[in-house]
């Protein structure tokens, strides 16, 4: 049992949880993720590593409530309970010879842009974190991620809060206004990964997306995270979740993802208040 050590609401849908998990938080680095299982009837759901304390032996998750499994999650307290908490699972994000990075999240992206952010930072590498939310009263992490960055530019969809527009048009005038950049990392919707692969591509600029498929098994066994990347079948829970994004096939990612769209529709106990999918 991974015993809940503290939880934080950051904003209505993403909430932030602190666990106990000495063996996880030993070998945990940027860009690796748990597979959690609330209790003994709970799915397989895959979660990013966005913080550890190997002294403490904790993690730290950050996760959005879209569905049963995480409703289910969301419901539990400090103090309370996870039933399995496997990892850590996937290649840790491998960083190059680089000065400056620019860093770009969206939505609760931003907690997964987090961790790397702060992991070049502490290499002394010049980071732009560009964090993308819909409106000013849905941001996260803003100190947070403002103290891991060098140049730290919030935006908004409607202007709200910080740059009036999406990450990619903050991107693309970093870019025009000569901001030199060895690398993009990019995460957070499929859509959003695609666009700001499609706005690098004709600088050159490599381009590093965290995918997020489907994942059951997370050891590479049964091929439902697999994704293609450069005409090749890869498994994104042993393969990735971190590849070239000017190399995958998003379109083909979108498709497989709304699979169990009927499936996934939440079914909520009225007399448990439990959240089972129908
Ligand atoms: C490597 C990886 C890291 C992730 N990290 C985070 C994170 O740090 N924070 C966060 O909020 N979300 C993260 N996700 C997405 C998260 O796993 C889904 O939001 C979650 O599985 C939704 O489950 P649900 O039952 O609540 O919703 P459902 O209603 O069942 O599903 C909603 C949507 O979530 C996705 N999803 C459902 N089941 C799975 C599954 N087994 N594996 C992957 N995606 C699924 C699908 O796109 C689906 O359409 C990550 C996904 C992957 C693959
Ligand atoms: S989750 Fe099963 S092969 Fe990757």
């Amino acid at each position: 049992m991974y015993k809940i050590l503290k939880k934080k609401q950051l904003n209505d849908s993403i909430t932030l949880m602190e666990i106990d998990a000495p063996f996880i938080a030993k070998k945990a680095l940027a860009g690796q993720f748990i597979i959690y299982r609330v209790d003994e009837h709970g799915e397989r759901i895959p979660l990013t590593i966005a913080d550890y304390d190997r002294e403490k032996g904790s993690i730290t998750i950050i996760f959005q409530t879209i569905g049963a499994s995480t409703k289910e999650l969301a419901m539990l307290n400090e103090g309370d309970s996870i039933l399995d908490v496997v990892g850590p699972l996937g290649v840790a994000t491998e960083y190059g010879n680089v000065k400056r990075v620019a860093v770009v999240g969206g939505g609760v992206g931003c907690a997964i842009a987090y961790p790397q952010a702060k992991a070049l930072h502490k290499m002394g590498v010049e980071v732009d974190l560009i964090a993308g939310f819909r409106s000013k009263d849905i941001v996260i992490l803003e100190d947070e991620m403002a103290a891991v960055s060098t140049h730290f530019h919030l935006c908004t969809d409607d202007g709200s809060a910080g740059y009036h527009g999406f990450v990619t048009n903050k991107l693309k005038e970093l870019i025009d206004g000569g901001a030199k950049f060895d690398e993009v990392i990019a995460i957070g919707p499929v859509p959003m990964m695609k666009f700001v692969c499609k706005t690098t591509e004709p600088y050159g600029i490599k381009t590093i997306v965290s995918l997020n498929p489907i994942m059951v098994d997370g050891t590479g066994m049964c091929g439902g995270c697999r994704v293609t990347v450069d005409g090749k079948i890869r498994y994104a829970c042993v393969d990735g979740p971190d590849f070239d994004g000017h190399k995958v096939d998003f379109d083909e990612l979108m498709r497989r993802n709304s699979t169990y769209k009927e499936q996934e529709k939440a079914h909520l106990c009225r007399l448990t208040g439990g959240v089972r999918n129908a």
